[in-house]
C-alpha cells in the first residue's frame, strides 16, 4: 500500500487565551511518502500534539498547508485515523466495544467493524480479552487496545501521540517489536510522536527532530536499517551512532 502520503508545508500557530498568546508552531515543514514510517521526536510542549491534532483535522492552524493523499486535511477530520496521546477508552464499554468505536463512527457497519475487531485481537496481543473491561487489562494491552481500534479505521495514514508514553521500559520495548510486526503486515503510513530516541530509531524510516517551542523542523535523519530489526539492534554501534547524531540534533536545537 503506497496511499496515505502526509505533506506539511509552513504551518504556524499560535494558540490565544486570557494569560496571553502561546505561539506553538513556527513554520513546520514535513513530507512522510506513503507506505513509510516516519516518527518526529522534539522536548516536552514543542508543538508535537499541536502538529498532530492539526494533521486530524481537529484543530485549524493559523497558517499553512497540510494534505494527505494530496487532499487537504485543515478542518477536515477523518482522513487519517489518529491517536490521542491519552488512551480515551470508555471505561463502561468491553474491549471489543472499545475496538470499534472509532470504526462505527467512520461509516462501518456495526457488524462488519466487530467482524473486524475479533480478527485484530490475536494479532494485537489480546485474544480472549474480547469481553474484558478496560479496567482488567494491563498499560500495555490498554495501548495495544487503543491501538487496535487506530488500525481498524479505514485510513491510508495512521496519526500516533506517544502511543507508549505511559509503560515501564520493559514494556515498551516489547512493544516496539510488536509494533514492527503489526506494521509490516499491514504496511500503511505512520507517523508517530514520541520524545524516546531510542523507540524513534528503532521503528522508523525517517527520524524529524523539532525545534523547542516554537516548534519548527530542525533536522531530518533517514534511518538506514533493514526490517524486520531485531530487539539487539538496539546495542549495534551503527544504531548506537545514528542514537548519537539524533541527541546532537535535540541538543543543538534546544540551546539555539
Ligand atoms: N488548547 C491550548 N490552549 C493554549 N495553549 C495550548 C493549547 N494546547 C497546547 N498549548 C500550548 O502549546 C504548546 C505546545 O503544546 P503541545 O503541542 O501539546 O506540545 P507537545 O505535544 O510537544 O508536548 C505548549 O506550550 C502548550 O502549553
Ligand atoms: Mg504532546
Amino acid at each position: 500500500m503506497t496511499g496515505g502520503g502526509i505533506d506539511v508545508h509552513g504551518l504556524r500557530h499560535t494558540f490565544s487565551g486570557a494569560a496571553g498568546d502561546v505561539q506553538a508552531l513556527d513554520g513546520v515543514d514535513l513530507a512522510v511518502p506513503g507506505g513509510t514510517f516516519a516518527t518526529v521526536v522534539g522536548p516536552s510542549g514543542c508543538g508535537k500534539s499541536t502538529l498532530l491534532r492539526i494533521l486530524a483535522g481537529l484543530l485549524i492552524p493559523g497558517a499553512g498547508e497540510a494534505t494527505i493523499d494530496g487532499e487537504t486535511v485543515i478542518g477536515a477530520p477523518g482522513r487519517s485515523a489518529y491517536m490521542p496521546q491519552k488512551d480515551l477508552l470508555l471505561p463502561w464499554r468491553r474491549a471489543l466495544a472499545n475496538a470499534t468505536l472509532g470504526a462505527e463512527v467512520a461509516g462501518i457497519s456495526h457488524a462488519e467493524a466487530r467482524q473486524r475487531a475479533r480478527a485484530l485481537f490475536e494479532p494485537f496481543g489480546l485474544a480472549g480479552f474480547e469481553k474484558a473491561w478496560p479496567s482488567q487489562l494491563s498499560g500495555g494491552m490498554r495501548q495495544r487496545l487503543a491501538l487496535l481500534r487506530t488500525f481498524l479505521l479505514p485510513a491510508g495514514a495512521l496519526l500516533l501521540d506517544e502511543p507508549f508514553g505511559a509503560l515501564d521500559a520493559i514494556t515498551r520495548r516489547e512493544m516496539h517489536r510488536w509494533l514492527q510486526d503489526v506494521w509490516l503486515a499491514d504496511r500503511r503510513t505512520v507517523l508517530l510522536i514520541t520524545h524516546d530516541v531510542e523507540e524513534a530509531l528503532f521503528l522508523s524510516d525517517t527520524v524529524s527532530v523539532m525545534s523547542p517551542r516554537p516548534g519548527k523542523m530542525v533536522a531530518h535523519v533517514p534511518v538506514p536499517f533493514a526490517r524486520p530489526r531485531e530487539g539487539s539492534i538496539v546495542t549495534s554501534p551503527d544504531f548506537v551512532a545514528l542514537k548519537a547524531k539524533l541527541l546532537a540534533a535535540l541538543d543543538a536545537a534546544g540551546t539555539g
